[in-house]
């Protein structure tokens, strides 16, 4: 039973065994989420990439299926993306629907091992390459004209995300180039034609640029609808250009999302940019720099294909941990988990348009018998215990203004409080956080033990609503209405379940609270 591993997660994606980082090839087929992995199936740390593959009919009950691509002769199988062929425009599937994949051939690298730069011929190759399934994702074959897109001067070139685009009736690919991203059209996702580049002034470049998403996005309201204007003819062209969709005009913006390797002083980090997107060039509308996640783990996340357009959310999972200590978290024959996946849309906020995220409704059938309770009063310096707990759960509440400098949970205590992780709010600084310094094990990484925060403006009634989701290994914090995520790995001892509320400097009151224990329900 793999639940018998201290850290291996109740209800969030983990391998089967080995190692996994990045999500690849995610595409909603015939009733089914594919949800493919950057998986070295003999190996706890990373080496030579795979594609590892499970399927969900509901994003929370995975299905472990074999290696989808695994190492050929035009190297390893980087990160990329999967589409529905729906009308064959490959003309790989006699006429009928197939899955694509589409991703990133990798050459090893020089085995001279020395400092100097490698000599052209020498260079690892990153070349862009085609596996097909008629059959459901089940089996897979190479194209045999891979690679299909090369850039011989580009030692960075990774990562392909494509999308359909329906206004011009082609194929987009956004791709990552050291420190920029380019785009490529093709009618047929066999031929691809450069279309532009973005990002070499814009944005965070502490790193190498890496697994790009480019989607289109709502505004919702402050009760998650979508804003619609099309009755209103006269406010109907404001400025903020409503793109595609059928009917409604929708109010919403083109998103670029980017994620940046192992250089900032955080490790690894996903950027996003929001903007405007012609079919062949983004435009990139951002002032400011603009991080998907405060927290320390959520990285190379990007988007599902396919979802059909009646349910028409845009579903992010991300990978759950750091280039900066990934590969020695102490989880033991299984390394890497996904975080849950993420509803995104964008909110208008003081500060502008701003991405939100929230967890995907499914998760909701996991929750247990749930707790409620009202109008608690926190003294402060206390710990204000619930009685309930556990290692895999969520939990939700309003805190009222009041005097308190800071409040929050106080979550996987250990009964002798030596350990905790806190989520918290500090008033003055108007900072929600994690401080995860005495979580539980972190010798592992000088990089680990820490807090930390973004900022978060209080609701208009001056209330903050924290909700929380806890798993043996991890900890998810949304707040103001999703425009705060903070996602970040923890390893406390299986034996704190304990979970309070606190305060310091002051009195916190909590108008009310709900919490549900989150049940297991993978195969
Ligand atoms: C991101 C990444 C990708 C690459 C993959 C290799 O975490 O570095 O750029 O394709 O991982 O496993």
């Amino acid at each position: 039973d793999s639940l018998n591993d201290k850290y291996r997660p109740h209800y969030h994606f983990t391998p089967p065994s080995r190692w996994m980082n990045d999500p690849n090839g995610m595409v909603f087929f015939q009733g089914e989420y594919h949800l493919f992995y950057q998986h070295h199936p003999y190996g706890s740390e990373w080496g030579p990439m795979h594609w590892g593959h499970a399927v969900s009919r509901d994003l929370v009950v995975w299905e472990h299926l074999p290696v989808a691509l695994e190492p050929d002769g035009n190297g390893m199988i980087f990160s990329g993306s999967a589409v529905a062929d729906s009308r064959d425009t490959s003309g790989l599937f006699g006429g009928d629907p197939g899955l694509v994949a589409i991703f990133t051939h990798a050459d090893t690298y020089p085995a001279s091992g020395t400092d100097a730069e490698p000599e052209a011929e020498e260079r690892p190759r990153q070349r862009q390459s085609v596996g097909f399934s008629a059959d459901r994702g089940r089996t897979w074959t190479m194209y045999e004209g891979n690679p299909v897109l090369a850039e011989p001067e580009l030692t960075d070139f990774r990562d392909p995300k494509v999308i359909w685009y329906e206004p011009g009736g082609h194929w987009v690919m956004v791709i990552a180039a050291g420190d920029h991203v380019r785009f490529y059209t093709s009618p047929n996702l066999l031929a691809w034609t450069f279309a532009s580049e973005f990002g070499r002034t814009e944005g965070s470049h502490e790193g190498v640029w890496e697994c790009p998403d480019l989607v289109w996005l709502p505004v919702v309201d402050e009760d998650g609808e979508d804003i619609e204007d099309a009755e209103d003819v006269e406010n109907a062209d404001d400025g903020e250009r409503a793109e595609e969709g059928e009917g409604a005009e929708r109010e919403g913006s083109w998103v670029l999302i980017v994620s940046i390797g192992d250089g900032l002083p955080e490790g690894s980090k996903t950027q996003y940019f929001l903007g405007s997107f012609d079919g062949t060039a983004f435009v990139s509308s951002s002032a400011e720099q603009l991080w998907l996640d405060e927290g320390r783990d959520n990285y190379a996340g990007v988007t599902w294909s396919d979802i059909p357009q009646e349910d028409g959310r845009t579903i992010l999972i991300g990978w759950m941990s750091n280039w900066r200590y990934a590969n020695v978290t102490p989880t033991g024959a299984w390394r890497g988990a996904m975080t849950i996946p993420r509803v995104l849309t964008l909110r208008s906020t003081a500060d502008g348009l701003r991405l939100c995220q929230r967890p995907v409704e499914e998760l909701k059938a996991l929750r247990g018998t749930g707790e409620r309770r009202q109008e608690i009063a926190v003294p402060g310096e206390s710990r204000h215990e619930l009685g309930f707990g556990g290692c895999a759960y969520e939990i939700e509440a309003v805190f009222e203004p009041s005097g308190a400098a800071e409040f929050g949970f106080a979550l996987r205590r250990s009964a002798d409080d030596a350990q905790e992780t806190l989520v918290g709010y500090a008033t003055a600084e108007a900072e929600l956080f994690i401080d995860r310094t005495r979580a539980g094990e972190s010798g592992f990484s000088e990089a680990f033990a820490a807090r930390h925060g973004v900022r978060l403006r209080p609701e208009p009634d001056g209330t903050i609503r924290l909700r929380a989701l806890v798993d043996r290994c991890s900890v998810e914090v949304f707040a103001g209405g999703g425009v705060a995520a903070l996602t970040d790995l923890i390893y406390p001892d299986p034996g704190s379940v304990g979970l309070a509320l606190y305060a310091k400097g002051g009195e916190a009151r909590v108008r009310e609270l709900s919490f549900w224990p989150l049940e297991t329900r993978q195969t």
